[in-house]
């Protein structure tokens, strides 16, 4: 090596030295780990899949025991979550703070234990929808439980950080952004708590969201691959809703004097069903995209060279009994079905080239309730709309994998849903004799029809049936529904 470029290259090495608080180091890719779900893993294997996947960072919404537990010993940094509807009372007690500390974080930090790095004080707590029920409880919060950690030696150790939506700030250039006006008082003082504390600002941002509820919004500026309709702001020009999101909220902690203060994506993804843009295609397209993006370490032009310092993708898993108040896409966020199963191909920049699968599922029997042909079905109506209020329907809507199946298909479908659900209890797929149950899958092309997987907390009661006559009945109806379609 010449001398010029030696010396340049402690120039170089001297700037990001002085140039303040932004973390050296390659990006970490990590997952949310939520539990909404009718058919829930074992905590176990759903960490062997992190494990197999090389995935060293996972993010809960709460402190469940079985999750943490599962995680001891694991090596897996871990946020853990409180959830909004505990902010109040940790607000107004030191004794709440000191115990769920006590509970959820002292039990399970030891040598060899789970290793708990951050504690997330409620989730997205500043949501406009939430219409400020919850903004006042935060920061009183945070300094509850900040006395806590300190009480409990672990103030060094596990980070307090708020996860807040990318609707706390706004403008319609990167270079304008700034938090809601109304939130500007809570902001400067939590993110002054946040730098005092070496506490990253942790933040989701959802170009899919913008694309959803915006037909205006270009489909390609929520990718990665370039757009025919950059935005232009000052000499800056952004190619992805992505990086001008980040920007927004760099010049939004900018105004308040913390321009530097490192940046987590506490969430950030696609879904793959139960909406038009919503499918294996553009989440793959997403999500390999971001990530490589991320890990190209080439930031964004308020940033340049430094990207978020860890993205969590939302999400692991799909979460089947979600609200779908968001849309129907809520329930298939995840890169794995349910089941653990990799749904596409996705390099997660950590070793593997493709995602593994979950080993060792413990499925229920392979069979399925579907609606007996031989039957008239024009009363069928009660029953479907009471199936899809318990089980998950959602793909069977506008823009679902399950939307083209017909009419009998769709009852089926619903059929089948709510018998998984019920663990494949006998009774629940007879809805008044017009199902059936089939050993023969009934999925249609891209249209899964689900075998649940054994519910560890529920204890399973199941019935002999008949099993020769159902096969026979289940070739029927399988002819059939081949004659129909
Ligand atoms: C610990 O967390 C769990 C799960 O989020 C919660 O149910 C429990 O109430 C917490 N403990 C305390 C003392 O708040
Ligand atoms: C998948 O979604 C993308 C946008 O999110 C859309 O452009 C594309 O047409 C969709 N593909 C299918 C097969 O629906
Ligand atoms: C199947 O159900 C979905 C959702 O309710 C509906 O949009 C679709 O039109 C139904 N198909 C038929 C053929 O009835």
């Amino acid at each position: 090596m010449s001398r010029l470029p030696r010396t340049l290259l402690y120039l170089v090495f001297a700037v990001i030295l002085l140039s303040g608080s932004f973390p050296v180091g390659e990006p970490a890719i990590g997952v949310n780990w939520g539990t909404i779900s009718f058919h829930r893993l074992k905590p176990s294997t759903v960490v062997d899949l992190l494990k197999d996947n090389k995935i060293k960072k996972v993010k809960l919404f709460d402190a469940d025991p079985d999750a943490l537990t599962a995680l001891v010993g694991s090596g897996i940094e871990v946020m853990v979550g409180i959830p909004n509807e505990m902010l109040a009372a940790l607000s107004s007690s030191t004794d709440a703070s000191d115990l769920w500390v006590r509970q959820n974080v002292s039990r399970y930090v030891f040598k060899g234990g789970a290793d708990i790095r951050y504690v997330a004080v409620g989730n997205e707590p500043f949501l406009t929808s939430y219409s400020g029920q919850f903004q006042s409880f935060v920061v009183p919060a945070l300094l509850n439980l900040q006395q806590s950690l300190v009480k409990a030696n672990l103030a060094g150790y596990v980070k307090l950080v708020v996860p807040c939506n990318a609707d706390a700030y706004e403008s319609s250039l990167p270079s304008q952004g700034a938090f809601r006006p109304e939130l500007s008082q809570i902001m400067t003082q939590l993110v002054s708590f946040l730098n005092s504390n070496g506490s990253p600002f942790v933040v989701n941002i959802y170009p899919f969201l913008s694309l959803y509820g915006n037909s205006d919004f270009p489909q390609d500026y929520a990718f990665f691959e370039g757009s025919s309709h950059p935005v232009t702001d000052g000499s800056n020009v952004y190619y992805n809703a992505f990086d001008g999101n980040f920007d927004t909220l760099v010049s939004a902690l900018n105004k308040l004097g913390y321009g530097q203060m490192p940046i987590v994506i506490g969430e950030v993804g696609w879904p793959t069903d139960g909406a038009v843009g919503a499918n294996l295609t553009a989440a793959r397209f997403f999500n390999q995209g971001l990530i490589n993006h991320v890990l190209s370490n080439k930031g964004t032009p308020l940033r340049p060279g430094f990207p978020p310092m860890d993205i969590y993708l939302f999400s692991l898993l799909d979460e089947g009994a979600k609200s779908v108040l968001p849309g129907n896409f809520e329930r298939h966020w995840g890169i794995f079905s349910f089941d653990g199963q990799a749904k596409y191909a996705l390099n997660l920049g950590l070793g593997n080239r493709l995602l593994k699968n979950a080993k060792n599922i413990e499925y229920l029997p392979s069979r399925w309730c579907v609606a007996d042909p031989f039957k008239d079905l024009t009363n069928v109506a009660n029953h479907l709309r009471i199936a899809c209020s318990v089980a998950d329907c959602t793909t069977l809507d506008y823009g679902g994998s399950c939307n083209g199946i017909g009419a009998k298909g769709n009852i089926s479908y619903a059929f089948n849903s709510y018998y998984q659900l019920q663990m494949q209890n006998a009774q629940s797929c007879d809805f008044d004799g017009l199902g059936m149950v089939t050993f023969l899958d009934p999925s249609v092309g891209d249209c899964r029809f689900l075998v649940g997987v054994t519910d560890h907390k529920k204890s399973l009661a199941f019935r002999p049936t008949h099993r020769k006559t159902t096969i026979w009945i289940s070739i029927l109806w399988w002819m059939w529904f081949f004659l129909m379609s």
